[in-house]
């Protein structure tokens, strides 16, 4: 694990030298949820509305105020303060850096730029002011002791002690205690955080892409050795390791479909809803050799294929009674995530050109009550090294409507964000006892220990299909995923641990009339951050489904850089969601124009009729090590190039950087216009329909 995490922090920290190092800073508590309305403000603290405190800690936090003794009331006051920003908003992101908590928040210092997205902090410097109005004041059990801090300081034994006690300088108290110079971050100025209202910069010109594969993938995993290599999976169960060409070189994904690194076609249960729906290589692959696998199987072909049903008496759910599905017997069909090993196949893991396909151990096996709605992607969390499971609610047999509330029951997995300890895993005694699904531990702080309704696994709930997550690779607090919709909505919701996205009470904002069940509530729901109504995506089918995208944070665009990026999977659409002010958890999107590059390594098929370049089905994205991005659709891969390139104008892109060279062909007007495919009904066969399921 630690080796792991480090490795890791390795990684991200030297491909982001150009940006700010990891924070926390939207709307979050230092627990990772989200902060909670109240409708009566807290008694001690002045926060009312949005804060991370109820009564219970706002009363913890007056017996330890008055506990401090303070004499001095200018001091007081700013102590009472510091102590309050613990029911901030934004206390994640006062009292985190790089994952580590500290026992005072970051104080706004003079160092801060007068262009960070904080309004309030240009012209305080309340490090300062804390370090004037307290130095000689005595506080009974410091939080500023050099010791809480992690820091070397003047070491002292005394209950009773003064800043000047405890630092040499108001230099040293504030290169302990300042901050708020980076602009991904927030400070405390003694004030809630407010952040600056800056209207909402000018969504880019256009996406360029170039097209540099033929394959349809469903996922694509970054080399965890930062090497220019990834790895591809396509439904059917092949996972290939592909080395990515440089951009400008004319280059294609090498990719050698005939020697596939793994090949789990025999174990995989391939259908237009099933099949091989995520993989995950371990970040630690480069000395482990560990990669994971998240596919479907049917029992009845397969004797590996065999777990407990989602359907069972904790969640008063009959299997014999459960309806047939398309001809399938509930639990006929199963959700897997299994792990391999590219162990001796090479001098070490990262030159092994396959894996074994023996599998080394069986993480996680479930029975599906029915046939559509169970997402399947896997994903390590970069600040925890833990691994996100994406489940569905298990659809029925008309796709629809959770009928069983899976999605709302805290005792089922459907419909479900996990978490787990692939690294720790317990014996066969601990897993029994704790009736777990596999050979995985609890992370220590999963929400079921302040939440005993809830089976350990979950992260979060209320999820209808989640179908694509990801975690922004510069604020790893942001995790987004897109959660495919009924009847009305597509969403993108910024998942915080325990928290409840609505469905099937809710659909996006909308009451969703549930068959029956309407007693049901969604305690606390969350709303999403971005989305759209169907009505917006005019399509023949008429139906959407959203596909998840990343946060850009490549330099290759400057004008996408800090956008989250997502996709309609049938309407070819993609959207930009920009976030203004920063850090604020308010986003807004536009739709966005995309052409292909004229020097395109593969040419890009167009739309019958048009310049448009043809991507049919949107599955998926992908990011490198670089923090490139490509869309993974029906049609190819394709990579999001220089703007330049599709003659799209963009202000702060380095033009006179020659490494990739600039089409010299003027595109036409068409190739600028908004694209949307709007003729789908000439696709024939496979028609992938598993996430959307109320045709
Ligand atoms: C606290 O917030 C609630 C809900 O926003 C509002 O109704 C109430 O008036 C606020 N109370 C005070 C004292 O501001
Ligand atoms: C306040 O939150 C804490 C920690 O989540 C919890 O243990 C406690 O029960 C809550 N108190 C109230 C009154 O909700
Ligand atoms: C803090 O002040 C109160 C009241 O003045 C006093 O009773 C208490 O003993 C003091 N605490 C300490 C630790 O000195
Ligand atoms: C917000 O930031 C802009 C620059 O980004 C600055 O010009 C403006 O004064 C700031 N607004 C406030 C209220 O500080
Ligand atoms: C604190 O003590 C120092 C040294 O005795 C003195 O110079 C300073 O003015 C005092 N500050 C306050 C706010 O009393
Ligand atoms: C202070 O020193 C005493 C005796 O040396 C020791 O027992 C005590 O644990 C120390 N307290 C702290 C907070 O370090
Ligand atoms: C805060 O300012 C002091 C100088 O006043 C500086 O030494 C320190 O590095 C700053 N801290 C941060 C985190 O920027
Ligand atoms: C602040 O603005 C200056 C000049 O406009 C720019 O060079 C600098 O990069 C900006 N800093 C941040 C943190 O955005
Ligand atoms: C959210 O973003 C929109 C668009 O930029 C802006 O108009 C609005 O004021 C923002 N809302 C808040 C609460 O900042
Ligand atoms: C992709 O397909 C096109 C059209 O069939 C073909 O010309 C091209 O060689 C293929 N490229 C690669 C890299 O497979
Ligand atoms: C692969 O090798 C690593 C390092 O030697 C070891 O920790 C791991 O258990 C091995 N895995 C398998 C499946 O053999
Ligand atoms: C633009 O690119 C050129 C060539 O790579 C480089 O020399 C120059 O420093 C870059 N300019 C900026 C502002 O990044």
């Amino acid at each position: 694990m630690m080796g792991g995490l480090l490795a890791l922090v390795i990684l991200v920290s030297s491909s982001l030298l150009m940006f700010p190092s990891p924070t926390a800073s939207l709307p979050l508590c230092t627990d990772s949820r989200s902060p909670s309305a109240l409708t009566t403000p807290l008694t001690f603290c002045p926060y009312n509305g949005s804060t991370c405190c109820n009564s219970t800690q706002d009363s913890q936090l007056q017996k330890q105020f008055q506990a401090m003794n303070v004499s001095d009331s200018a001091c007081a006051s700013i102590l009472k303060s510091i102590l309050c920003a613990k029911c901030d908003p934004f206390s994640a992101g006062l009292f985190t850096v790089d994952t580590v908590p500290r026992p005072v928040p970051i104080l706004c210092n003079s160092t801060v730029s007068a262009n960070s997205s904080q309004s309030n902090q240009a012209e305080t410097d309340f490090c300062s002011t804390v370090w004037d109005t307290c130095q000689n004041v005595s506080i009974f059990n410091s939080p500023f002791a050099p010791s809480l801090q992690g820091q070397a300081g003047i070491p002292v034994n005394a209950s009773f002690t003064k800043l000047t006690s405890l630092w040499q300088s108001k230099g040293d108290f504030c290169k302990a205690f300042g901050g708020g110079s980076l602009d991904e971050s927030v400070c405390f100025d003694g004030e809630p955080v407010k952040l600056n209202s800056t209207g909402a910069p000018s969504p880019p010109k256009g996406l360029c892409l170039e097209k540099i594969g033929n394959g349809s993938y469903l996922n694509m995993a970054a080399h965890p050795d930062g090497s220019n290599r990834a790895f591809f999976s396509d439904q059917k169960g092949y996972i290939w390791l592909a080395t990515i060409p440089e951009q400008g070189s004319g280059g294609s994904l090498e990719i050698d479909q005939s020697s596939p690194f793994l090949d789990l076609t025999d174990e995989v249960h391939f259908d237009t809803q099933f099949g091989m729906m995520g993989i995950a290589i371990h970040p630690n692959f480069a000395e482990n050799g560990r990669l994971f696998a998240s596919f479907n199987c049917d029992k009845s072909k397969w004797p590996g294929c065999s777990g407990r049903c989602a359907c069972n008496s904790d969640v008063n759910c009959d299997p014999s009674q459960l309806p047939s599905d398309n001809g399938a017997q509930p639990c006929q069909y199963q959700t897997v995530i299994a792990e391999y090993s590219a162990n001796g196949s090479a001098s070490q893991p990262s030159m092994a050109k396959s894996a074994n396909p023996v599998e080394v151990r069986r993480i996680f096996t479930m029975g599906l009550p029915f046939t559509a709605h169970h997402g399947g992607q896997i994903l390590f969390g970069p600040a925890d090294g833990y691994l996100y499971f994406m489940m569905g609610d298990g659809g029925s047999p008309n796709n629809s409507g959770d009928p069983y509330n899976f999605s709302q029951n805290k005792k089922s997995l459907l419909g479900k964000i996990m978490r787990l300890d692939v690294d720790n895993i317990p014996s066969v005694d601990q897993i029994n006892k704790l009736g777990l699904w596999g050979n995985y531990s609890i992370p220590s702080d999963n929400p079921f220990t302040e939440d005993n309704g809830l089976q350990p696994e979950i992260w979060a709930l209320g999820m209808r299909n989640p179908w694509r997550c990801s975690f922004d690779a510069a604020r790893p607090s942001y995790f987004m995923c897109g959660d495919v919709g009924q009847d009305i909505y597509e969403e993108v919701d910024l998942i915080t641990k325990d928290g409840n996205y609505g469905w099937h009470v809710y659909e996006g904002p909308y009451h969703y009339a549930s068959e029956g069940n309407t007693s049901v509530k969604a305690e606390n729901f969350i709303l999403p951050v971005l989305g759209y109504n169907h009505s917006q995506v005019n399509n023949k089918l008429g139906s959407a489904s959203i596909t998840g995208g990343y946060f850009y944070r490549s330099t290759t665009d400057p004008c996408m850089y800090g956008r989250y990026l997502y996709a309609d999977l049938y309407a070819g659409a993609l959207w930009a969601g920009v976030e203004t002010p920063e850090n604020s958890g308010n986003f807004t999107s536009s739709e966005i124009p995309f052409s292909c590059a004229k020097d395109s390594p593969i040419k890009c098929n167009s739309v019958q009729g048009s310049s448009l370049p043809s991507l049919n089905y949107i599955y998926s994205f992908g990011e490198d090590n670089r923090k490139d991005i490509y869309i993974l659709a029906y049609n190819g891969v394709y990579r999001v190039v220089r703007p330049s390139r599709c003659s799209y104008t963009c202000p702060k892109e380095n033009v006179t950087d020659v490494s990739t060279p600039s089409p010299s062909t003027q595109p036409s007007d068409a190739s600028l216009l908004v694209y949307r495919y709007s003729s789908l009904v000439c696709l024939v066969a496979s028609l992938w329909l598993f996430l959307w399921g109320n045709m």
